[in-house]
């Protein structure tokens, strides 16, 4: 099977002087995927790989350029799914490390559990040997900026909706596995330990061999609402038309 790799860098607004670097940016992360592809790889290193790229790159609401919370710190969530045998791996509100969806996946694999969060997946972290970051490491000047101007009392919330978006990507190989994997930061100014839908499989994610794969990113209450991810599987299976998209249907 020709083997596909698709990925995104967020459904928010990229500014015009940001748009070059995020335009390379997914470009890179596209490349960085395909090419462990090419190589014969998986799918689900594949995905991992191409996310684990933009949650370095600083123009992406992952990883480093992560949106603060109502503290102004970053705290972020991350999902990964392997389509052979629907095992997926979860962090959710984790702080202080760089990659979560490398973590993620060691959730996946090295313990009987689907998701981890906050101060568990910091001694998950610990002792599977992932080195922990400082926090500052992770903040950009643009996101201190955006949260203290969300701050300010004549904000406007819908404002900090239209932040950059969270990254993803789902693959398949030449075996025709897939997997998706995707990152976050979540939301602008969000309460302290809020997790949104990038660490619940079915809303951030879901790889299904009989079927496909999907990474979403938007407003992580909205998608949750009708657990996004797998509707749009369900959907699939279903051979819905295009033209009547499941979020239509379920009032998205
Ligand atoms: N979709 C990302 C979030 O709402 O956290």
């Amino acid at each position: 099977m020709k083997p596909v790799i698709v990925v995104h860098g967020g459904a928010g607004r990229i500014f015009k002087d940001r748009e070059e670097g995020a335009r390379s940016g997914v470009t890179t992360a596209a490349l960085k995927g395909y090419s462990i592809l090419k190589q014969g790889g998986s799918a689900l290193d594949a995905v991992e790989e191409a996310v684990t790229s933009m949650e370095d790159d600083p123009h992406f609401n992952a990883g480093c350029g992560s949106v603060l919370n109502e503290k102004g710190e970053v705290e972020m969530d991350a999902i990964i799914m392997d389509g052979k045998n629907l095992a997926s791996g979860a962090v959710s509100a984790v702080k202080c490390i760089a990659n979560p969806i490398k973590l993620a996946r060691l959730v996946m694999e090295k313990t009987e559990h689907m998701l981890l969060t906050d101060h568990g997946a910091k001694l998950f972290a610990k002792a599977m040997g992932v080195p922990e970051i400082p926090g500052e490491k992770l903040i950009t000047e643009r996101s201190r900026e955006r949260w203290s101007k969300n701050l300010e009392p004549d904000s406007n919330p819908q404002e900090f909706k239209k932040d950059p978006g969270t990254v993803g990507a789902v693959a398949i190989d030449n075996e025709g596995n897939v997997a998706c994997a995707t990152s976050t930061g979540g939301l602008t100014n969000k309460l302290v330990g809020r997790v949104g839908d990038s660490a619940c499989i079915g809303s951030g994610g879901y790889a299904d061999n009989h079927v496909g794969a999907t990474s979403t990113t938007g407003h992580g209450e909205s998608m949750m609402k009708v657990v996004l991810a797998r509707l749009i599987l369900y959907h699939m299976e279903q051979g819905t038309p295009q033209g009547k998209p499941a979020c239509h249907q379920h009032r998205c």
